[in-house]
């Protein structure tokens, strides 16, 4: 197992890559955690692993209750939520009680946000079973929920109290949701480290085919560079913004789909292209490297052509939280892989432009 720490002024924690859920029970007492647990998790993940994690922490010695929540993001609501805070309350939670998301970044954002909120806050532990969760949604103490209106509008930062991350899950994913998380590992190698982009360009394969070596070190490295950037900015004030990179369309995008035709990963995967296009439109960025990166963002089996109204997707950046005094606020490459830049003024007609370019 490999461990990264997130040290933060408060509430440091620890990301535990290469962890096994049938374990958790025995990991928890090591810890020395000793609270009553909620297992939260969703109708696929319960069915496949809930009953290994409820049972192993039952034969440690915990109080193990489960609640399944419908898969899918259009259950990230307040609606799941408030319901959520019915089954602590049936469950006689308490502020010393502990909530344990089980599954994908659906469930981390919304068991984060419950346990965030309900009697103002207890603590969670991510298990995160989907690549895109182990690799980004579960580090960085993001927390929420969506609106109808906009992606994440609803939320808080919460920091876990532990990140524990089986590999071994990912072979019970389908294809389309794979993928879906080698758009935030796409993104992760664009916007911190060349080595790492070119490390993804020569082992794709090897990451599709899950050879756990190379799965692990694809999660180890997105984990380390996140959790540097988190340590520099915790609460978004500043740098962490670059993770940004490709969701200002991307999140658009979501939204206008209303969260149904898009996984996450994929709409990133076409802000991806269009972040990358305006960077070259406006110089910043070498028309060759826009090319490896839609070329590998296809061999990942992500989109990178869209077939949507581009009027509408404009008309939701405005609704996008990263909107500042009516301009459209994007992370931008600046001079090749690694190297980024926030750009507060680029035009809706450039955007509209780059959507029609890359439309089918
Ligand atoms: N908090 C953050 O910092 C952060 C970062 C990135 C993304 N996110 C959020 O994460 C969400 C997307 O996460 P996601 O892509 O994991 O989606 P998801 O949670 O909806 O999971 C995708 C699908 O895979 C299923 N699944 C999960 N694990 C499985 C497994 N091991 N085997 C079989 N099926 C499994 C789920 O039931 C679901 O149907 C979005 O809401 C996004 O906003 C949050
Ligand atoms: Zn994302």
């Amino acid at each position: 197992m490999k461990i990264l720490k997130v040290e933060l002024p408060v509430n440091s924690y620890e990301i535990c890559i290469g962890a096994c859920v049938k374990n958790a029970g025995n990991f928890f007492k090591d810890r020395g955690i000793e609270s009553k647990i909620l297992i939260i998790t969703d109708s696929n993940v319960g069915k496949l692993y809930g009953k290994t994690l409820s049972d192993c922490l039952t034969d440690a010695g915990y109080s193990a209750a489960i609640a399944e929540i419908p898969a899918g993001e259009e259950h990230k609501s307040l609606f799941t939520v408030e319901n959520l805070y019915n089954v602590c309350l049936k469950n006689n939670l308490n502020r010393d009680s502990l909530i344990v998301a089980l599954g994908g970044g659906v469930v981390g954002d919304i068991s984060g946000f419950a346990a965030a909120t309900f009697m103002r806050g207890i603590q969670y532990v991510q298990m995160p079973t989907t690549l895109l969760a182990q690799v980004d949604a579960s580090v960085g103490g993001k927390t929420g929920v969506n609106l109808k209106e906009s992606k994440n509008l609803i939320g808080s930062f919460h920091q876990p109290l532990l990140v524990y991350t089986d590999i071994s899950v990912l072979k019970t994913l389908k294809k389309r949701e794979f993928a879906s998380g080698l758009a935030e590992v796409i993104k992760c190698g664009l916007i911190g480290d060349p080595e790492f982009f070119d490390f993804l360009l020569n082992n794709l394969k090897k990451v599709i085919e899950l050879e756990p070596e190379t799965v692990s070190h694809v999660v180890y490295e997105c984990c380390r560079f996140k959790k540097g950037i988190i340590e520099k900015d915790e609460k978004e004030q500043g740098i962490r913004a670059v993770l940004n990179f490709g969701h200002t369309i991307g999140h658009a995008i979501e939204a206008v789909t209303e969260y149904r035709k898009y996984m996450h990963g994929e709409a990133v995967s076409l802000g991806i292209v269009c972040a990358s296009r305006i960077s070259n439109k406006l110089g910043l960025l070498d028309g060759k490297i826009v090319e490896s990166i839609e070329n590998l963002l296809i061999d990942a089996g992500l989109p990178v052509r869209h077939s949507l109204n581009t009027d509408k997707v404009i008309e939701r950046l405005i609704y996008d939280k990263k909107v500042k005094d009516g301009n459209v606020r994007f992370v931008l490459l600046n001079g090749g892989i690694g190297k980024t830049i926030m750009v507060g003024t680029v035009s809706s007609d450039l955007i509209k432009d780059i959507l029609l370019e890359v439309k089918q």
